[in-house]
């Protein structure tokens, strides 16, 4: 065989190879604002930007949150939490690519990366094991409550400083969405009983007496 039967078999392609390992610097770097003509200033939509990627990265977490209890959820009520903590994640899911097309839509770039993400999060991390669905709950509530906190102070801002699309997705998704969620998990450590009432004390004495005096 030929020394160049490789490049001779290669000739007339060039045009249909990927041309591979390519490398060049960014065409915006993380924290500047591409102007839009989206009738906002720049300093409007740099403040809504550096907000809505605190809420991103918080989001995020939150959304990995549920779907490692999804997957790490134990006990009786095991099917029924399962595919809650999965419909959770899914709507997280949502207002994950809500939030970070707003940021981009603000000429902004958006928070995309784990560890880009970790290193923003306020929401406290949880261990690697396997926890009791108490445990579970009460963390995920935990969290809403910081995202919560954080997106009623950003959509006043964002009234503030004249950005509506901003304060109605904080608002009408972000705020709503994480209300509802907060509504389904909290019932969930409300303690009452399963099967037997429990009968007020006054009830509880007369059964008591009338049991004894038989
Ligand atoms: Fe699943």
């Amino acid at each position: 065989m030929p020394k160049d039967s490789k490049t001779n078999n290669q000739a007339g392609t060039e045009r249909s190879c990927p041309i591979l390992h390519q490398h060049a610097h960014e065409i915006q770097p993380y924290g500047k604002i591409a102007k839009l003509p989206i009738a906002l200033d720049e300093a409007t939509c740099a403040q809504s930007v550096e907000n809505l990627n605190q809420v991103l990265a918080d989001t995020i977490t939150l959304r990995d949150m549920y779907k490692k209890h999804h997957w790490q959820v134990a006990g009786h009520t095991f099917y029924q939490i399962h595919l809650l903590f999965d419909k959770h994640y899914e709507e997280q899911n949502e207002l994950v690519d809500t939030i970070a097309e707003r940021i981009q839509s603000l000429g902004g770039i958006s928070l995309a990366m784990a560890h880009d993400v970790a290193e923003t999060t306020i929401i406290p991390r949880p261990p690697r094991g396997r926890e009791e669905v108490p445990v579970q709950i009460s963390r995920l509530l935990e969290a809403h409550e910081f995202v919560l906190k954080e997106a009623r102070t950003m959509a006043k801002q964002a009234v503030d400083s004249g950005d509506d699309g901003t304060n109605d997705l904080l608002v009408s998704d972000v705020i709503r969405t994480n209300e509802l969620q907060v509504w389904f998990l909290a019932e969930h450590l409300v303690d009452v009983p399963l099967v037997r009432a429990d009968a007020p004390t006054s009830e509880k004495d007369t059964k008591s007496k009338s049991a004894s005096a038989r």
